[in-house]
């Protein structure tokens, strides 16, 4: 049967990843995958998860048996407390209203939320941003949903990117009743373009009027702003609001857990029964596709999550890791305005692990080949990878693949 197989393409993320480990330019930066590296260009491993490893290690009060089938129920209720601030989650779960399920990082819970829907919803539509991560077309068309796209960014300014509002609210009206939405809770990939808080207002308004299914990604929470509380503004407003929502929440950035595949995947509902009934069958899903979750990331960020010290500690170092993004922003504008003598505020302005930088696939190659630069080749650079050490340089990079 293998000779039937066509050969898949690369994945544009990992592809990117591959050819930079694979160059052997001693001043390749590396600004393609989302991961976060320290002004040395170095891998962190946080603080706080350094202490809960070593907290695990000094006193195992756990063996290496499965989980349940939905997963580490300590863990859990951090979790969901930490999407949904204490008060609502004290109310919520008080009520019965709120259900999770621990996933394969984000990805995972993305992969649930859409197999969830696509089982049960009359509607199999979902509705994503213009641009959006890569995966999401591809893990929803997976599902066997028909994929479509809203408005996101101003296609009249594409080389300094801002937000449509008017195309992306046009766009939420104008889908069918039951239509699954995808939204990004904050600092959206790849653009960091999010919608301001009264922004945020406006597409609740209209997904709740509208009955749409909302699923909101939560792949950032503490690197838009530093604040995990700020952050969790739109999550928050949906609950508020009264609608049903799925959360999609991964701890691969906010943690540094990127290799655990700790996420978790929560709903809120607007009574008690269906919220059992919706974890019931989120774990029939992940039963059916890989049974139960991976036991030593949730150790970690339950231990994170649940001693006030340790927590203290993590919302401490994200807001440092958040701050040192923003440092870069500045001086990568400065760089490229001295260098190209035009206006790169979008850069400042944008927010999250990403600038949209507005560069097209040419000059994103040009940057490769000629810099070793490595960077999506939409635009995409992972702030992350910058440095006090290499920011002058990419922004040199930079301007030279505009100027050609
Ligand atoms: C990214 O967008 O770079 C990250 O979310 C990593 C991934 O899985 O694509």
């Amino acid at each position: 049967m293998f000779e039937n197989v066509p050969r898949a393409p690369e994945d544009s993320v990992f592809r990117i990843g591959r050819m930079f480990t694979e160059c052997e330019d001693p001043l390749k930066v590396s600004c393609g995958i989302g991961a976060y590296r320290d002004n040395d260009g170095k891998p962190l491993v946080m603080d706080a998860v350094s202490e809960a490893k070593k907290r695990l290690h000094e006193n195992p009060g756990w063996i290496h048996e499965y989980l349940p089938l939905g997963g580490h129920a300590s863990f859990l209720k951090g979790a969901q407390k930490l999407a949904l601030g204490d008060e609502l989650y004290a109310e919520k779960s008080a009520e019965g209203k709120v259900g999770s399920l621990q996933t394969l990082s984000g990805t995972g819970a993305l992969y649930v939320a859409g197999k969830m829907y696509s089982k049960f919803s009359p509607v199999k539509k979902a509705l994503i941003s213009n641009p959006t991560w890569g995966n999401h077309n591809a893990i929803f068309t997976n599902c066997g949903l028909e994929v479509s796209k809203y408005r996101y960014i101003d296609e009249s300014c594409t080389s300094t990117p801002k937000l449509d509002l008017s195309g992306f609210l046009e766009d939420l009206e104008a889908a069918d009743e039951g239509t699954l939405v995808l939204l990004q809770a904050c600092a959206h990939n790849p653009t960091g373009v999010d919608p301001s808080q009264e922004e945020w207002m406006k597409v609740i308004e209209i997904c709740v009027r509208k009955k749409l299914v909302v699923l909101l990604d939560n792949a950032y929470q503490g690197f838009a702003t530093g604040d995990v509380e700020v952050d969790g503004f739109a999550i928050r407003e949906f609950v508020k609001a009264g609608a049903d929502i799925f959360v999609a929440c991964s701890f691969a950035k906010n943690m540094g857990l990127y290799g655990e595949r700790i996420g978790a995947l929560h709903v809120v509902t607007n009574d008690k029964e269906s919220c059992l009934d919706a974890v019931s069958q989120m774990k029939i899903i992940s039963r059916t596709t890989y049974s139960n979750p991976p036991q030593f990331g949730a150790l970690i960020a339950d231990t994170i999550l649940s001693d006030d010290k340790v927590y203290g500690v993590w919302k401490e170092q994200l807001a440092v890791m958040s701050e040192r993004i923003k440092s870069m922003r500045g001086l990568l504008r400065g760089y490229l305005e001295a260098e190209t003598g035009t206006d790169w505020s979008h850069i400042t302005k944008q927010i999250g692990m990403f600038s949209y930088t507005g560069l097209t696939k040419e000059q994103c190659i040009h940057c490769r080949e000629k810099g070793s630069l490595f960077m999506l080749e939409t635009g995409r650079v992972s702030m992350a990878g910058l440095n006090e050490g290499n920011v002058e340089r990419v922004a040199k990079v930079m301007a030279a693949s505009i100027k050609g």
